[in-house]
């Protein structure tokens, strides 16, 4: 149990005495330390319930409450009650993490069954930087999931199917480059892509091709589908290359292609059941009529009032769209995986999409806890969408390669003696983290501007700034003669920086299953931050390998705790820690 599920149970236990009837009382960490280290505001709630005084109920509780040696419990206010933890309640929990390879963090998820769709870009199409945004979070999301004892199954669901195969089909076919294929096939597909994309506006015939080639390819055409077929396998080498360097992976990529032969019956089942009609020879998916305007993604409020909002699952052509796909992937998950949970990392304007298809499920049957964990944008220092200086996006692998080399710089700087090799490596995690924390510190809603000085620096709310501090850590015990034995250790902290960086390093089990409560990677980033804030100003403070017996011990068991949460809350965020920077 956590220090704030132990207080909670107390404080639980004693308002049922008092009242005489079961219940809860929530325990909530203190928003101003002066008052203590945790606040329970139950009584107010309850005291008007029952029409009582919330202070006299409050009074009571706090004679009832046993804290077991945790610490006291004060009353506030009209009724407030703010619990104080003992600094002998503090240490003896740091002692307890010291054995403790969860440091502290519970197990939630009962193994529930989590599908966890993210990144998925889109074939022959550039992965750029909007789309880094889903692959870290995702995957930051995905090893917090799994540590808190979810099953978590990580699916790339890349469009490999879309419109954008009949422009290659026949570039494949007129203006390929092979030896350029076989260096960077990703950006010759873009080139190619690119090249047919504008003749084919200017001219209509070209436009004309395509649309054969594409009629052909969905038509079973041979010729096209093994075209295809090798574009997607390229594309995935290419992808797969980015996912390496930054430590993601993915258990399926069941893209759109996989789902072809399901679009036809499920069309039909859904006209069937009447979850869809015709409109204009159309097959569209219209409101279920049972939920209030406001709330059903099938209804438009304009200036005319409220009109239908339809999504489309097939065309008047016959052809599928990408909410056709997505059901019959719901349902594909729910089906074969046991999914109870689907989680969907995808860009803000995706959210009436979602929101569509999430309520012809739910209409459909199928039901979860299906999520659109939407973010917004990425801009450039202008505050503009980011682009290059040709008004493209900016591609990921620019971006990586120019974090790593600046972090290059940054390492050269501070520490020149670094072998060449070891320097690089230390390079490559300080490069990559900086972008990954870049991108977990900021709140996902909102858009956030890419600053390079900002993200690298050494003092600032960045990942090298973590790695620091992480490396601080570890050099106090590479200086300790032997190993550091923590085995029956008795932990005694008394000074208030101590105490302080104690409370902090205890909170972490109970901060990592709250990132799920809104899935926000920040709250795991800020805490980490706040973390190591607090071990530097413990450490400007408290000598360490200089103190004297028992206090060295203890000092040593803090800086233990706080070195193993550094490491393993960045590893939550997927971000690599070295030994030495
Ligand atoms: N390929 C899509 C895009 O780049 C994202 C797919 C997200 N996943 C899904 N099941 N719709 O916009």
């Amino acid at each position: 149990m956590t220090l704030q599920q132990e207080i909670e149970a107390a404080m639980s236990a004693a308002f049922s005495q008092v009242i005489g009837a079961a219940t809860a009382a929530p325990v909530v960490p203190a928003a101003d330390l002066r008052f203590g280290d945790y606040q329970c505001n139950a009584a107010m709630a309850l005291a008007k319930e029952r029409k009582t005084n919330p202070r006299e109920l409050a009074t009571q509780v706090v004679a009832a409450v046993d804290l077991a040696g945790l610490g006291v419990a004060e009353i506030a206010g009209p009724g407030f009650i703010n619990i104080r933890v003992s600094p002998e309640a503090f240490s003896r929990r740091i002692g307890a993490l010291l054995g403790d390879d969860r440091l502290g963090v519970p197990e939630c998820g009962q193994g529930r069954t989590v599908v966890m769709d993210f990144s998925a870009p889109n074939v022959a199409k550039p992965m750029h930087v909007g789309h880094i945004r889903s692959t870290i979070i995702g995957d930051a999301l995905t090893r917090i999931s799994r540590f808190l004892g979810y099953r978590v199954i990580t699916d790339n669901h890349i469009g490999d199917w879309g419109t954008q195969f009949g422009m290659i089909l026949h570039g494949w076919k007129t203006v390929l480059d092979q030896a350029a294929l076989e260096r960077d096939p990703i950006a010759e597909l873009l080139r190619v892509y690119r090249d047919v994309n504008a003749s084919a506006k200017s001219d209509p015939a070209v436009m004309d091709v395509c649309r054969r080639e594409l009629v052909a390819l969905q038509g079973g055409d041979e010729e096209n589908l093994a075209i295809w077929r090798r574009c997607v396998e390229l594309s995935r080498q290419g992808l797969q290359k980015i996912y390496d360097r930054l430590d993601v992976s993915f258990d399926h990529w069941l893209g759109e292609s996989f789902y072809n032969d399901r679009l036809a019956p499920l069309v039909d089942e859904f006209l069937e059941k009447g979850l869809a009609r015709e409109s204009d020879g159309a097959v569209c998916i219209f409101s279920g009529g049972d939920l209030p305007a406001e709330q059903d993604p099938f209804r438009v409020h304009n200036k005319e009032g409220w009109s239908d909002n339809p999504a489309i699952i097939r065309k008047a052509d016959g052809g599928f769209l990408y909410a056709t796909t997505d059901l019959a992937t719901l349902d594909f998950r729910i089906r074969e995986w046991g999914a109870e949970a689907i989680w969907y990392v995808v860009g803000l304007p995706q959210a009436l999409h979602f929101r569509q298809i999430f309520d012809a499920c739910r209409r459909w049957g199928r039901v979860g806890d299906f999520r659109h964990i939407g973010f917004g944008s990425i801009l450039g220092e202008d505050r503009k969408l980011m682009k290059t200086r040709s008004g493209d996006n900016v591609g990921l692998i620019e971006v990586l390669d120019e974090a790593v080399e600046r972090a290059a710089q940054v390492v050269a700087e501070k520490n020149p003696d670094l072998p060449a090799e070891e320097a690089a490596e230390i390079a490559e995690a300080i490069g990559i983290g900086a972008v990954k924390f870049a991108e977990l510190s900021q709140n996902r809603l909102s858009d956030y501007i890419f600053a390079w000085d900002r993200m690298l620096a050494l003092q600032g709310d960045t990942a090298p700034y973590l790695q620091n501090s992480y490396v601080r850590t570890r050099a106090i015990f590479r200086k300790l003669e032997g190993s550091f034995e923590t085995a029956g250790i008795e932990v005694a902290l008394t000074e208030e920086r101590e105490i302080n960086l104690a409370r902090l390093a205890i909170r972490y089990g109970e901060v990592v299953p709250t990132v799920l409560e809104d899935h926000r990677p920040n709250v795991l980033a800020n805490y980490l931050l706040e973390l190591a804030r607090a071990f530097h100003s413990f450490y400007e403070a408290c000598p360490v390998l200089k103190a004297e017996e028992a206090v060295r011990t203890s000092r040593l068991a803090l800086c233990e705790v706080t070195s193993r949460i550094l490491g393993h809350g960045l590893g939550l965020l997927g971000i690599r820690c070295p030994e030495r920077m």
